[in-house]
């Protein structure tokens, strides 16, 4: 499987390293418009670099190179525009999150997507992460009876700096709640195995990047949040968002709690606790390949996801993260955003976000990771 990498910041070095770690699979074009960034992914894929070419967009690329898939890492912004001339091209496509900073962008992309002659996929990577998706396991095997409640908690450290600064304006990221948390909507839709109907979200920027200024601009985005979501069966689930606990033991916590127990689990720490009503508590700890950990920051999640990925590119397996998902994160992402912004609840409703999506797409039978 031939890959292109387009935009080859950060988060590409992951997924190159990742893509490094599987047999058949190379990295054959890199399109990025700074040198830099080029001269990074080639240093990154070492000896490996000289069966690659780069180029500085889409287009030039496609004129001379056509890679079997294409991971797009580009800022999120950008992801409507890269992605137009790959539409119809029958390379299979991953496109990192937030699908788009947009409602409307992200609707559109997911009609140019249904037509799309490959396999299109959203990188909410998260339900990948081993112990993740072993707590989701759980969850839906009846394991805390009927589930009633999710709380999920990030206290985590400040966004990174990025390339040219995109990453610390929401007319960049989508704010936030798109940018951050569209992972855990798409958890929340996936472990409830139902659609959100109401957002409240409580949010501000109070602490990180106060001092900071691009162009005399200071940066908007949220640092931390509450966010509460109603489910239209009933569930309601919670966020719990910080990103100035960097001294934070486990990065991000859920707790499921159902009619019969509770089922908590802490990354990175993977252990999972299982808490009866009545009965005695039981403790598992799902541990993660070390050299997988080594190839990235997000606990597995991103090398178990491409093993997905690539399953589904040979048509052995399901698109595990669909471009409806990721309308749908990016519109809960949007309604929290207005929520923190209008200091009030906000029903999916009135976003106008045409789910038509009633079944999210499950991790549920699909286990390219380990058990
Ligand atoms: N799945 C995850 O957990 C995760 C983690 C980090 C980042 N991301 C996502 O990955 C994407 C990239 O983030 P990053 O951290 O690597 O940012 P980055 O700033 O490190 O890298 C972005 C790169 O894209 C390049 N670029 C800009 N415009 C481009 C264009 N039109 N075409 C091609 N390349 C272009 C930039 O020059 C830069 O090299 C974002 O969408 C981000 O949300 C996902």
């Amino acid at each position: 499987m031939r890959f292109g990498l387009v935009g080859t910041g950060l988060m590409a070095q992951e997924h190159i390293r990742n893509l490094c770690l599987v047999d058949g699979c190379e990295v054959t074009a890199l399109v990025d418009p700074r040198q830099e960034s080029l001269d990074w992914a080639r240093a990154t894929l070492g000896g490996r670099a000289s069966a690659t070419a780069g180029f500085a967009d889409v287009p030039s690329m496609l004129a001379q190179a056509r890679p079997d898939a294409v991971i797009v890492s580009s800022p999120n912004h950008t992801h409507h525009a890269v992605l137009q001339p790959l539409f119809g091209t029958g390379i299979h496509i991953l496109c990192e999150k937030p699908l788009a900073t947009t409602i409307a962008d992200a609707r559109s992309l997911a009609a140019r997507a249904a037509g799309h002659d490959g396999v299109f996929w959203v990188g909410m990577e998260y339900r990948y992460m081993p112990p993740v998706a072993r707590f989701i396991e759980q969850v839906h095997a009846g394991r805390i009876g009927r589930l009633v409640r999710l709380s999920i908690a990030e206290h985590r450290f400040p966004f990174l700096p990025k390339v040219a600064d995109w990453n610390r304006f929401n007319a960049n990221t989508g704010g936030t709640m798109v940018e951050k948390c569209c992972h855990f909507f798409d958890l929340m839709r996936l472990i409830m195995r139902d659609e959100p109907t109401r957002i409240f979200c409580s949010g501000a920027a109070d602490v990180n990047h106060r001092d900071e200024r691009y162009g005399g601009a200071v940066p908007d985005i949220i640092d931390n949040s509450f966010t509460v979501v109603d489910f239209a069966g009933g569930t309601r689930a919670m966020l719990d968002l910080c990103m100035f606990a960097e001294g934070s033991e486990e990065q991000e916590m859920l707790a499921a709690i159902g009619d019969t127990a509770k089922l908590e689990v802490g990354i990175p720490g993977g252990a999972i606790t299982c808490s009866p009503r009545q009965g005695s508590v039981s403790r598992e700890t799902v541990e993660v390949d070390a050299a997988v950990l080594a190839a990235g920051h997000h606990h597995g999640a991103t090398y178990y996801q491409l093993l997905a990925f690539l399953a589904a590119a040979k048509g052995r397996g399901p698109v595990g993260v669909t471009a409806e998902d990721g309308v749908a994160a990016v519109a809960m992402g949007v309604a929290a955003e207005k929520s923190a912004a209008d200091r009030r609840a906000v029903t999916m409703e009135s976003m106008n976000w045409g789910s038509g999506v009633s079944n999210p797409s499950g991790v549920q039978g699909q286990r390219p990771w380990p058990s």
